[in-house]
């Protein structure tokens, strides 16, 4: 039972509670009007204290298409965090009015230190390069209505593996499933960070391998995912334009890959994916944006208990 509860880390549910929620999701994209007022009375509040289109979108979306109502902020400084009002007695008062908050912040841990001062499930929409466990359950949505499943798959995952919140929390998901193996292609400048590589790889005897050259592995992947230099992370500007254009997956580099590899990204991109590659099959990333809405919405009924509700 998900109800009542925090989504803070992607290892927070089980293999099996993933697998309601995937079967959930998977009943709303087939039957979207069953679930028209599932959330009817129900208030979902949106607190970004940094940028977003697909995850506060998808959410507030979800939420409006389950019949529920949304409040909250996109830019920090219109409330009253610009008086210098800290996290935890935003999140005190937003619980006065809202059922489920989700929160996106720079600081690493912020949703966390939020949820453990209130009785309101709160959901970590990205904290800093930590993690961002709701795009992993989009990643996996995609992936398992694509593929069917998790098992025996080769995943590459490229670009800036040291910043991208969305890659350490897809491998902290997937090295769960069996016969998963990583391919890490990244600049030395941006492996993948010591906690991941160490704590979940090392540790539970995944296989990997890191490397510099997407070509040579492109091959041998099930899915590519792709993802952007993280520019606002970086401490100088200097070091993002050494780095940002360092891989660009183009038509050339397609005809190395796979006829059934899946390209994936969590999206924005910048030039890491030429738009030439949109409209080829294998590209999934819009769909998986709007995979990503799906999920949410059975995320949200999970974690506030609500049934489908006739109209
Ligand atoms: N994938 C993702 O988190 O996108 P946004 O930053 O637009 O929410």
């Amino acid at each position: 039972m998900l109800k009542g509860r925090n989504l803070l880390e992607p290892m927070d549910f089980t293999i099996e509670e993933l697998k309601e929620l995937f079967n959930l999701a998977d009943q709303i994209i087939q039957n979207p009007e069953l679930f028209r007022k599932a959330c009817d009375g129900k208030i979902l509040a949106t607190l970004f204290y940094e940028p977003s289109t697909r995850t506060r979108f998808s959410f507030e979306a979800a939420m409006l298409r389950l019949g529920g109502q949304v409040i909250g902020f996109s830019e920090p400084n219109s409330s009253s965090v610009a008086k210098g009002e800290s996290i935890t007695d935003t999140i005190r008062t937003v619980a006065c009015y809202a059922d489920l908050a989700v929160i996106r912040h720079p600081k690493e841990g912020a949703p966390k230190v939020a949820a453990a001062c209130t009785d309101m499930p709160v959901i970590n929409a990205g904290d800093g390069g930590h993690q961002h466990p709701t795009q992993t359950l989009t990643d996996l949505l995609t992936i398992w209505k694509e593929r069917g499943g998790f098992e025996n798959l080769t995943i590459g995952l490229c670009g800036d593996l040291k910043f991208g919140r969305t890659v350490h929390s897809l491998i902290k998901a997937l090295y769960r499933y069996k016969n998963v193996s990583f391919v890490l292609i990244s600049p030395e400048e941006l492996r993948i960070p010591d906690y991941v590589r160490k704590e979940i790889l090392i540790k539970n005897k995944i296989p990997f391998e890191e490397v510099e050259n997407m070509q040579e592995v492109l091959p041998k992947l099930d899915i590519l995912y792709m993802t952007r230099v993280q520019r606002e992370r970086f401490f100088n500007e200097e070091d993002y334009v050494r780095l940002k254009d360092r891989y660009i997956l183009d038509g050339a580099k397609m005809k190395l890959a796979r006829e059934d590899m899946m390209v994936l990204h969590p999206l924005p991109r910048v030039n890491e994916i030429s738009v030439e590659v949109d409209d080829d099959p294998r590209a999934l990333y819009f769909k998986q944006a709007r995979y990503g809405m799906y999920i949410r919405m059975a995320l949200i009924m999970s974690l506030l208990g609500t049934e489908p509700k006739e109209v």
